[in-house]
């Protein structure tokens, strides 16, 4: 009898999830990959029969296990090889119509064979699954992950066979008012495996993870950090940039763990010239390869220092929508027509609006010399007293960091969007930015604020949240929810704080090919009315150094069922969702090339 007792408590300690996970691998570029992208096997599970049992307890029969039938008695009622198959990476509302407007579960399941080298590790490393994923590999639970906009990946070594895998994901995007974001937002819920998925494999004490940047103010000492993971941890790492001549060894602790720290005359990464270096980390057992940009980045009074020298942000806001086919964007192609309309623009920064974008768009904008705003999805309403909340939005926070941390075009983390002032969101908000400090005390910390009239014709910018920012944000709409385009010409706007502002957010919806006079709603006249105003506004704001106007393209949105005008289409787009360049395109084009001069 003890001795039963005694293996019961044994086994209890054995964790469901069989493979201990670590954290994300910074840079799968250069690794041996294999693409899981493409048709995958699905099931449409409104129920979630497949998880859970009549009595809604967890069942361990669900759907992962990818049973079938062993004999022509067998009761199995579903088979995912019979089932209608997605494209990965894709959302799956946009195709098919009978998951347009679908909230809730979908599996995916994925075959494939693998035969692992010894002395190797395998990963599968997903770009991002929106919202909630449960993954399983072979029928055996390896991990779960909220958020809908960060990588994961989970360690498959010990699990994975030479034949005959089948991974299998739950993705459930039903919206909670305890999630981030919560139950309300202005863009479409797309749901599905939105990144690619791949096979990654690594030698068995491998880099994980590094962070190789100027030191804040100094454009010549590099500073940083490389992690190994795995059992040889004492090891030697090399730091090599061939085309600067330089090459530095550092010894990683017991951790596995170097502290990188030297000085280099690097040329600088800026928009006139985003130079990015081939940089080599070699350790003895492992080697990645990456392309870094070096830069300094920092907030002087009401000024914005790019490697020391000011700079204005002018720029416009993304949503990450597909451009031309709609649905969920996530290729490099996406990236570079988003980011070349960007271009054409004028402009030399983008926020990315409301989530952190998949990583063709970053790496895109090291390339092109965009400067980034990123975001995670602390959008308007969330659950500030909430302690699961707060946990994933450090969380989600944290992954982006660990993606993006390494590309000299991201410059400010922005931690909200709209949110209703108290002390529980100010505490909530607070507790982001210094972890996010603590991750990376590098670049700017920013949110789009609040603001309120003191008086009919003065805005006031002293929401408590700018004393812990470093850049100051304000979504403004005067002209289209605030009065009519030519109230801006009245207004002053004033600020509590001796820092930037960027006005994160203004504009007005006009449908492409939609002509009028310049009071008309919907038409490309009042939108373009709108723009002349704005600009003439914010030419007078003395502590004003960027702009990020709402929004390059139009981009879904189930609050905008207006028929024959929105049609699910927020329409504040520059760009109509065809591609097509509407008036107020060529008012912002004007000011930023003047701005240019
Ligand atoms: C808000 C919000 C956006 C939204 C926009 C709009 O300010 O931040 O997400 O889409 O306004 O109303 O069009």
């Amino acid at each position: 009898m003890k001795l039963l007792i005694l293996l019961i408590a044994l086994l209890a300690l054995v964790p469901t999830v069989r493979a201990q996970q670590i954290g994300l691998i910074a840079n799968t570029d250069g690794r041996k990959t294999v693409s899981l992208n493409g048709q995958w096997q699905t099931i449409i599970d409104p129920y979630e029969s497949g998880y859970y049992n009549y009595r809604y307890q967890p069942s361990d029969d669900g759907y992962f296990k990818n049973a079938k039938p062993k004999s022509k008695s067998d009761l199995i009622e579903y088979d995912f090889d019979t089932s209608a198959t997605l494209n990965v990476p894709g959302d799956w509302n946009t195709q098919s119509d009978q998951l347009f407007f679908y909230e809730g579960t979908v599996w995916y399941k994925k075959s494939f064979d693998y035969a692992r080298q010894p002395n190797t590790r395998l990963f599968v490393y997903f770009g991002a699954a929106n919202y909630l994923a449960d993954v399983y590999l072979n029928g055996e639970k390896i991990g779960q992950h909220e958020g809908g906009f960060t990588p994961f990946n989970f360690e498959i070594t010990k699990l994975v066979r030479d034949t005959g895998n089948f991974l299998v994901v739950k993705v459930d995007n039903k919206r909670r008012r305890d999630a981030v974001p919560t139950l309300m937002t202005d863009w479409w819920n797309y749901g599905g495996l939105t990144r690619e998925v791949k096979l990654v494999e690594t030698p068995a004490t491998f880099v994980h993870d590094y962070l190789i940047q100027l030191e804040k103010g100094s454009r010549q000492h590099v500073r940083g950090w490389v992690k190994l993971a795995g059992e040889k941890l004492n090891q030697k790492i090399t730091i090599r940039i061939p085309e600067a001549g330089l090459s530095k060894t550092f010894a990683t602790d017991n951790n596995g763990l170097a502290a990188i720290d030297f000085n280099a005359d690097l040329k600088l990464w800026s928009p006139e010239n985003p130079k990015l270096y081939e940089v080599l980390i070699e350790a003895e057992t492992d080697q990645v390869r990456d392309r870094l940009g070096f830069r300094t980045i920092e907030a002087r009074g009401t000024d914005i220092l790019l490697n020391g020298r000011p700079i204005f942000l002018h720029g416009v806001c993304i949503h990450e929508e597909a451009p031309l086919r709609g649905g969920r964007a996530y290729s490099r192609e996406d990236a570079q027509t988003l980011l070349g309309w960007a271009k054409e623009l004028g402009a030399n920064f983008v926020r990315l609006a409301h989530y952190p974008h998949n990583e063709f768009m970053i790496r895109e904008a090291d390339r092109l010399g965009i400067l980034v705003w990123s975001e995670i999805p602390v959008y308007w309403t969330i659950q500030w007293e909430n302690p699961a909340t707060l946990e994933n939005a450090r969380n989600q926070l944290s992954e982006m960091i660990a993606r993006d941390k390494n590309r000299a075009a991201v410059v400010i983390w922005s931690v909200a969007n709209e949110t209703p002032l108290s002390d529980a969101r100010l505490s909530f908000l607070k507790n982001l930015i210094s972890h996010a400090r603590s991750l990376d005390p590098s670049r700017l910390m920013s949110a789009a604020m609040e603001r309120h009239y003191i008086n009919d014709t003065t805005q006031m910018i002293d929401d408590p949240l700018g004393e812990y920012l470093d850049v100051l944000g304000c979504n403004e709409y005067v002209g289209w929810y605030d009065g009519l385009p030519e109230k801006a010409d009245q207004l002053e706007w004033r600020s509590k704080y001796q820092k930037p502002l960027v006005m994160s957010e203004f504009g007005g919806d006009a449908l492409y090919g939609q002509h009028g006079d310049a009071l008309t709603r919907w038409t490309e006249e009042y939108q373009e009315n709108i723009y002349q105003h704005q600009i003439a506004m914010l030419k007078k704001i003395p502590f004003l150094r960027g702009t990020s106007p709402w929004i390059l393209t139009d981009f879904r949105s189930p609050r905008r069922p207006l028929p024959n005008i929105q049609d699910y289409w927020n329409r504040k787009g520059l760009i109509s969702n065809r591609g097509e360049k509407k008036k107020a395109f060529y008012v912002l084009q004007q000011w930023y090339r003047e701005l240019h001069r």
